[in-house]
């Protein structure tokens, strides 16, 4: 890729030192803003040549970040982004483990574009995942797992949709690790051996950059949309929700039952995939300020190779110090 890749480690690194001091303040709003400001920043001071595929939201929605947007005063365009600026930014706003920030990057047009909605998502080994029908019931997925490995794990969202499948599971023997948020995170943690498969409902952008962690990691996927009204069927919103989904899944040509793999929500196979601990998982530590430096601990996937890095960035009064000193 032509832009200089180690651009968007800095970039998520920067985005949780800027989000830090809001950590446990318990204002997921504003600590989200402070990710997303210096991320922005970082692109447009680098004149980079991408446009955002997976964002903030629409532009109306989302001034910064927003699908669609691009960085650069030049015309060509030469990158996909997608970007979480603060994944899990209700544990970050009450300082619990469970938040990162994440990028994805990939050739121009080569990621699905999505509205925010729900998506059913299964992130696991390439092995597991050889035997796998996703148009199966979970249930007989299941069981087919156990046939191949008899001491399964999952990560899984505590949510209320998934108390029931969570039972059939510890039913089944399979040993569960609830998060609370972070499904992104969950899927690194397979990735670094702390279970065998995640699972579950979650948001559908971050299903795009759990495509391209599968890819950057030789990791599979299978997905599936989730109709809003499947989440929430008595809100306010269910309505309005079900017509913008209808008409973006009309537009595209796809329906709730297409099942997609990792490759079809990321068709570039150089994808690259960039993550940076802001309260951290089990593996990826949260920042912490140690002897006068920021210690960020991240990971990047890349070519069936992931690495997980320590960066010691020396304390300044706030983020936007940094940003001048690392933009060029
Ligand atoms: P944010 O990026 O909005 O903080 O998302 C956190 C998250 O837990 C995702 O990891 C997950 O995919 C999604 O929310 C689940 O959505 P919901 O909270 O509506 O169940």
């Amino acid at each position: 890729m032509e832009t200089n890749s180690l651009l968007f480690l800095r970039a998520v690194q920067l985005a949780v030192i800027a989000a830090h001091e809001l950590v446990g303040k318990n204002d997921k709003n504003m600590l989200d803003q402070k990710a997303v400001d210096i991320i922005n920043k970082l692109l447009i001071n680098n004149d980079v040549k991408a446009k955002i595929a997976i964002g903030e939201g629409e532009l109306d929605a989302a001034p910064m970040l927003y699908q669609g947007q691009t960085f650069s005063h030049q015309q060509a365009i030469i990158i996909d982004i997608a970007v979480d600026p603060i994944e899990g930014t209700v544990p970050a706003s009450k300082n619990e483990p469970g938040s990162i920030s994440c990028i994805a990057i990939a050739k121009l047009d080569t990621m699905l574009q999505i509205p925010e909605m729900y998506m059913e998502k299964l992130f696991l080994s390439k092995e597991l995942g050889a035997v796998i029908d996703f148009s199966q019931p979970i249930e007989n997925i299941l069981e087919t797992l156990l046939a191949i490995k008899k001491n399964l794990s999952c990560i899984i969202l505590n949510k209320p949709r998934h108390q029931i499948i969570i039972k059939t599971m510890q039913k089944l023997g399979i040993k569960v690790k609830l998060i609370n948020e972070g499904d992104v995170l969950g899927a690194i943690d397979v990735v670094l051996k702390q279970a065998d498969f995640l699972y579950g409902i979650g948001g559908a952008p971050e299903g795009v950059l759990m495509g391209a962690l599968a890819i950057a990691t030789n990791y599979k996927m299978f997905a599936r949309l989730t109709a809003y009204d499947q989440v929430w069927p008595n809100e306010m919103e269910t309505k309005v929700r079900m017509e913008i989904e209808q008409r973006a899944l009309a537009h595209k040509k796809i329906n709730y039952d297409t099942v997609f793999t990792e490759r079809d929500l990321v068709t570039d196979e150089e994808t690259m995939f960039f993550a940076a601990s802001l309260t951290g998982g089990t593996i990826l530590k949260p920042l912490q300020i140690i002897a006068n430096q920021y210690v960020v601990h991240s990971f990047i996937g890349y070519n069936n190779i992931y690495h997980q890095i320590i960066s010691k960035y020396p304390i300044t009064n706030d983020a936007e110090d940094l940003l001048n000193q690392y933009s060029k």
